[in-house]
């Protein structure tokens, strides 16, 4: 009986997601890249390049922040060795996981690149720091690029003590830390849009 109610829940709850908006009624440019981005996790072995990189960097800088504050530190990874250095160390931790995984190249959903966010150490900085990732992940979009943005890879690296040498190359100051991760490359699949529920935004007339 309980597993039948737990069926019926989740039936119900399937039901309730509403499908992915992937037109808006007014469109133009920048709306119409909003729309096509979707977080993409299968990349072409093909770094992206420098001048790309620092295009897309400096969207996200010109992102706005409260008094002008820019209370973030951005570290863009070209490295690929380190990439693959710390690969190796998840790897050895998360074996199992990495098996399942026909399509595993590297623990950042298999990036060639990525540019680490960094947050002040004491608290604060969070909303920003979203903002300016936005500004970059849509820049990126517009250049043909993909992205995800990533935690867990993130809360691997804070937890792991032979991750260490990773924050270390990274040269954060020692009064931020790093918060998430942009995962950035030429995409090798292109994901259908996933549910958004638009019950949860109301107007006010
Ligand atoms: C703060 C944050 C952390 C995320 N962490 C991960 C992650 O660790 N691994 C992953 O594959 N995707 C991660 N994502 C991507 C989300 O799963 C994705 O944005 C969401 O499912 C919506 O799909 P879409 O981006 O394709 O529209 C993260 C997204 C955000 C905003």
């Amino acid at each position: 009986m309980k597993k039948l109610y737990f069926f019926c829940l989740m039936a119900a709850a399937c039901l309730l997601e509403l499908p992915a908006q992937t037109a808006t009624p007014i469109n133009n440019e920048v709306i119409n890249t909003i729309m096509a981005r979707r977080s993409v996790r299968k990349y072409l072995n093909k770094p992206v390049e420098h001048e790309k990189l620092e295009a897309v960097i400096h969207c996200g800088i010109n992102a706005p922040s409260g008094m002008n504050r820019q209370p973030w530190v951005v570290r863009v990874v070209e490295d690929q060795k380190l990439i693959a250095d710390v690969t190796e160390v998840y790897k050895k931790e998360n074996a199992e996981q990495v098996k399942r995984d026909k399509d595993f190249k590297n623990m950042f959903r298999n990036a060639p690149n990525l540019i680490c966010i960094c947050t002040p150490a004491n608290g604060g900085g969070e909303l920003e720091a979203g903002l300016l990732g936005e500004n970059m992940i849509l820049a990126a979009q517009s250049l043909g690029l993909g992205t995800c943005c990533l935690g867990g890879p993130v809360r691997f690296i804070l937890s792991s003590e032979k991750a260490k040498f990773f924050l270390e190359r990274l040269d954060i100051p020692t009064d931020y830390k790093l918060n998430y991760i942009i995962a950035i490359g030429y995409p090798d699949e292109q994901p259908e849009a996933r549910p958004r529920d638009a019950s949860k935004v109301k107007f006010i007339n």
